[in-house]
């Protein structure tokens, strides 16, 4: 079971096979994310909002993402791992950029880096690409930088926007990255980009003619319960599920049926006369 490479992803863009990548913030989701056959994992920043409470990805730093980084990167061997760059790591210059992304791959040990924006991130994303660092590239919604865009919104709904959102797509191609996410964009346009494009679109959001998809982790279990996107799709109550075990436990030990004498350590009681 090797580890999935480029080349494997270009692949199942080129024989039409999806590509399923999952999110996972820590050891055990990558664990189980690897385990459910997730060909890529991102490490996204929005470990900010699911894992550290934040309402929005800009308090994200670096630090926070080389621990997330390296826990998921110890549990998942198969899946080709992404580390999102978080808010200011890659905006000030292209040389902070590279300096950043090699720490992701140096000191976390991600096989590539993701970094928000298309033709503004021309230069930054050819910058790590020459450096030896493979990118994803994100267009579309990019919520590091949703104030300016309007909020958490579609983009791309007009033919002058969406003409934008398919030059950034294209631009950051060019600019050598090996793959890009499409968010919050309209199918038809996400179509359009997916069969104008060389590498593999993944998307979320952005319907099904991508060459791949994402959710994140919490969303599609039914943990992260703030607010739900219309893009979102449950497949577990996990909340529910999980508070209803958490409670169950709760109350056990309130009413003394938990610990048993099968959760006990026994020893000869005699041993204890006089101490
Ligand atoms: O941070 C993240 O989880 C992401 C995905 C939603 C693409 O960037
Ligand atoms: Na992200």
């Amino acid at each position: 079971n090797r580890k999935v490479s480029i080349p494997d992803l270009h692949a199942m863009k080129a024989k039409g096979e999806k590509i399923v990548m999952h999110t996972a913030y820590n050891h055990w989701q990558a664990q189980m994310a690897e385990e459910a056959g997730a060909d890529t994992i991102l490490v996204g920043d929005s470990v900010g909002m699911v894992e550290h409470g934040f309402s929005s990805t800009v308090p994200v730093t670096m630090e926070m993402m080389l621990l997330h980084c390296s826990a998921v990167v110890r549990g998942a061997k198969r899946p080709f791992i992404i580390g999102d760059m978080p808010f200011l790591s890659y905006e000030v210059s292209p040389e902070e950029a590279v300096r950043n992304a090699g720490r992701l791959i140096k000191e976390a040990g991600v096989d590539a880096v993701k970094l928000e924006g298309g033709r503004s991130r021309r230069d930054t994303i050819s910058a790590i690409v020459r450096a030896g660092i493979p990118v994803v590239g994100h267009v579309g919604l990019t919520p590091q930088s949703a104030t300016q865009l309007g909020g958490f919104k579609v983009q791309g709904k007009d033919r002058e926007r969406a003409r934008q959102v398919l030059e950034d797509a294209v631009s950051v191609q060019e600019a050598g990255a090996c793959m890009v996410v499409l968010e919050c964009i309209p199918t038809p346009l996400a179509r359009l980009i997916t069969e104008r494009l060389s590498i593999p679109t993944i998307g979320i959001g952005a319907g099904p003619f991508c060459d791949g998809q994402v959710l994140v982790f919490h969303d599609l279990l039914g943990i992260f319960n703030s607010f739900k996107p219309k893009f979102v799709k449950r497949y577990l109550n996990g909340r529910e599920t999980l508070v209803e075990a958490l409670s169950r436990y709760t109350q056990e030990v309130r009413s003394q049926t938990f610990p048993e004498d099968q959760h006990g350590f026994s020893m000869d009681a005699s041993d204890l006369e006089g101490l």
